[in-house]
C-alpha cells in the first residue's frame, strides 16, 4: 500500500517537473555575474556604440563574426553556444539568445570584453589583433541582434 502510493508521488514528481513553467536554463545565475572587474566597470559602462542599429550595420556585424573573427565558432550559428569545444577551462560560452543576460550588460561592457577578453576563460581578446574599435563595435550590434529587440542596460 505504501509503495503504491510512493510510486505516485514519484510520478506525480515528475510531472510536476515538466510542467514547470520556468526552464531550467533561465537559471543560470552565475552568468549574470559581470565579467568587468569592480574598478574598471563604471568607465566601461559609459561608452556607447557609435554606429546605430540598422540592418546594413548589424550585417556588416554578422560579416565579421561568421569570418576573420570567427565567433561562430564558439558561439554558434545560432549564437546560442557551443558546448563541447576542447580548452574551454569549464566556462561555456555566452549563450546570446539569453534576453536576462543580455537586459543585464552595457554595450561598453561587450566592448571591454572584447578588449580584454573573460579572464580564466577561453573567451579571449580581439581588439586590436583582429578586430579594429569599429569593427568590434560592429559585432556588438549583431551580438545584440540575437536578443531579439530586448530592451539593455545603458549605463
Ligand atoms: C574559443 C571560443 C570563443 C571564441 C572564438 C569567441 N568566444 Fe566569446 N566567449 C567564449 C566563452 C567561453 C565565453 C564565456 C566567458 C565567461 O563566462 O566569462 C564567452 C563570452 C562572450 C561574451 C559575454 C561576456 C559577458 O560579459 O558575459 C561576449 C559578448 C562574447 N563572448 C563575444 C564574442 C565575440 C564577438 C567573438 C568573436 C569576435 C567571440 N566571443 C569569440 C568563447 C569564445
Amino acid at each position: 500500500m505504501i509503495r503504491r502510493k510512493l510510486g505516485w508521488l514519484l510520478v506525480g514528481f515528475f510531472l510536476f517537473q515538466s510542467l514547470w513553467p520556468f526552464p531550467s536554463e533561465a537559471a543560470d545565475l552565475e552568468v549574470l555575474e559581470p565579467r568587468v572587474p569592480h574598478d574598471q566597470i563604471a568607465k566601461a559602462r559609459s561608452w556607447e556604440n557609435p554606429f546605430p542599429s540598422t540592418p546594413e550595420n548589424i550585417e556588416k556585424g554578422k560579416h565579421i563574426f561568421h569570418g576573420k573573427a570567427f565567433c561562430v565558432t564558439c558561439h554558434g550559428p545560432d549564437g546560442k553556444g557551443l558546448g563541447d569545444i576542447p580548452g574551454l577551462r569549464g566556462k561555456l560560452p555566452r549563450n546570446f539568445t539569453d534576453k536576462t543576460w543580455q537586459a543585464a550588460r552595457t554595450d561598453g561592457e561587450l566592448f571591454w570584453i572584447l578588449q580584454n577578453g573573460s579572464p580564466g576563460t577561453a573567451m579571449a581578446s580581439f581588439i586590436p589583433l583582429v578586430l579594429t574599435e569599429e569593427e568590434a563595435w560592429y559585432v556588438i550590434l549583431y551580438v545584440r541582434s540575437f536578443g531579439n529587440g530586448v530592451k539593455f542596460r545603458k549605463e
